[in-house]
């Protein structure tokens, strides 16, 4: 009745920007994205106690936070086929700062659907838990499995065929490098859900970015099979800036990055120049993600360091949500 599990963030080569459903969570196109380590989140999950409790980096969830967390179980149970599981005790810690602009959500939503799975009973099941963890967070069905992993938009609404699957494990690509640079520790303004909406609703640009994202997938498996560093990072860097694009023209306008965030890109060109194979991407948030090799890496934090980088993360390719024996309770 209690597991433990760690799983990883993830960073998207390919992102995923727009559901078509809101409440299953079902993106209106694929994705693709790297495990990063070592960063994680631990979450415990235990049923059978006196009632819900839920606590996320030491204190107590409301609202919806803790909604997300119980609606979740709620599926688990639905899965189990057992309402007598009775109430749940879960206690997440992440080891990495939250609302950084890394989807923290997507490591604390797979180890909770992986968790949840396990302290009711059920066996391993990547593709179960990967939907499951779906409906806490989409980014974090791609946290289920190491390595690089795709999620498969799926066509029919009830969402069973929009889950993730790994296309490569970690040990495909060992040299491969993410450096995250941390330029702004604020919580963001918009929130991914919210400005996600906000572009679907109103961007001129989303029909576009969805059939262009769609397209991107592929071509980045086979760069990614090919360990093709410079196609890989051209690639993303496309992907982001068409993401920001059509935020950018959404109302109002949703513009993640700020003056430190530009500086940087314009940083990363001229290093290119000097033959210094760096690339960015960015999510709903200021802190760029550049992508590297290990030869590089010290370079990629120097460069980050000298545009006002507060802290330099440096990550590898991370491995799969893992049970663990030693629980958080
Ligand atoms: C920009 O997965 O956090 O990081 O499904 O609403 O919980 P919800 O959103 P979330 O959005 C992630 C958006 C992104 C791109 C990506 O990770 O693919």
């Amino acid at each position: 009745m209690k597991a433990t599990v760690l799983a990883h963030p993830n960073i998207a080569l390919v992102k995923y920007w727009g559901k078509r459903d809101d409440a299953l969570i079902l993106p209106h196109q694929s994705s693709l994205s790297l495990t990063l380590s070592p960063l994680s989140v631990t979450t415990t999950v235990e049923f059978g106690v006196p009632t819900d409790a839920v606590e996320l980096n030491g204190h107590v969830a409301k609202g919806s936070e803790r909604e997300r967390v119980l609606r979740l179980l709620e599926s688990v149970r639905a899965q189990a086929g057992d309402k007598s599981l009775g109430p749940a005790k879960v206690v997440s810690r992440g080891d990495f700062p939250m609302a950084a602009g890394l989807a923290s959500s997507a490591a604390g939503f797979a180890a909770l659907a992986v968790a949840g799975r396990a302290a009711a009973g059920l066996p391993r099941d990547t593709k179960a838990e990967s939907i499951l963890a779906r409906l806490g967070s989409g980014s974090a069905c791609r946290s289920v499995q190491g390595g690089f992993c795709e999620w498969q938009r799926g066509e029919r609404p009830d969402g069973d065929d929009s889950f993730a699957v790994q296309r490569f494990d970690a040990a495909h690509w060992p040299e491969l490098r993410m450096v995250v640079a941390i330029l702004d520790r604020g919580e963001k303004d918009v929130k991914s859900r919210d400005g996600m909406r906000q572009a679907v609703e109103t961007s001129p640009y989303y029909a576009a970015w969805v059939k262009d994202a769609e397209a991107e997938v592929p071509r980045a498996r086979e760069h990614i099979a090919r360990r093709d560093l410079q196609a890989l990072g051209e690639l993303c860097e496309r992907n982001a800036w068409r993401m920001h694009s059509t935020s950018l023209a959404a109302e109002p306008p949703l513009c993640y990055l700020n003056a430190a965030t530009v500086g940087l890109i314009h940083q990363l060109r001229e290093h290119r120049k000097k033959g210094v194979p760096v690339w960015f991407t960015l999510d709903a948030g200021p802190n760029p993600v550049l992508l590297t090799d290990a030869a590089n890496e010290v370079a990629a934090e120097a460069l980050a360091r000298a545009c006002g980088a507060l802290d330099v993360i440096r990550c590898v390719p991370g491995g799969d949500a893992t049970l663990k024996t030693e629980h958080l309770f």
